[in-house]
């Protein structure tokens, strides 16, 4: 059995699973508000998010939550993309279970370097993308059944970079 620490989750490997549980870090939205009220940016912040108080400050205190609780997000992302996309077009490790987004349990898969990465079939789609460059590192991806899969699919804004590849292959570009 081995551990790994990702940004968001706790990673327990076992021969088979890669069991990810969620890390909370209420920390991080604290001291982010703090240090918006000692730069005197709350009212500001409050509306670029909506011209209306009310809603303003419900985003406001939303997005401080969704700092908070980035693991359980990954982990409902990982778990809702899977039953989505779960295919071989797509090569996703396999997330087969979930604890109420608090701990998921993927396939476990064996290290890949860099320059197996273009093997990918998504890789083309994450090269213009630099709010994605994330997913061009190795630590993201495993080899399972003799295949490079992405392990860490849990950004929410990975959605649309999958249904637009859905269309490609729908129209035969791929
Ligand atoms: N299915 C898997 N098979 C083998 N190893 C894995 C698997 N999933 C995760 N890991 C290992 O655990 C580490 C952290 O997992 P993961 O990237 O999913 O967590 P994270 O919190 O989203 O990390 P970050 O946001 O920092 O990339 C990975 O870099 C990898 O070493
Ligand atoms: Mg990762």
């Amino acid at each position: 059995m081995r551990f790994a620490q990702g940004a968001t989750r706790w990673v327990i490997l076992t021969d088979r699973y890669a069991i990810k549980i969620a890390q909370f870090h209420p920390l991080q939205t604290i001291i982010r508000f703090i240090q918006h009220v000692r730069a005197k940016e709350v009212g500001q912040r409050v509306i670029a998010y909506a011209a209306n108080p009310l809603p303003g400050v419900m985003k406001y205190v939303f997005a401080g939550m969704t700092i908070a609780m980035a693991g359980m997000i990954a982990n409902r992302t990982e778990h809702r993309l899977y039953k989505k996309y779960g295919d071989d077009n797509f090569r996703i490790a396999p997330t087969i279970f979930s604890f109420f987004w608090l701990v998921n349990v993927q396939l476990r898969g064996a290290p890949v370097n860099e320059e197996e990465l273009p093997g990918h079939p998504l890789w083309c789609m994450f090269q213009d993308n630099d709010r994605l460059a994330d997913c061009r590192s190795a630590c993201q991806y495993c080899r399972l059944g003799g295949k490079i899969h992405l392990a860490d699919y849990g950004r929410p804004d990975l959605e649309p970079v999958f249904l637009s590849y859905q269309k490609r292959l729908l129209l035969g570009h791929v």
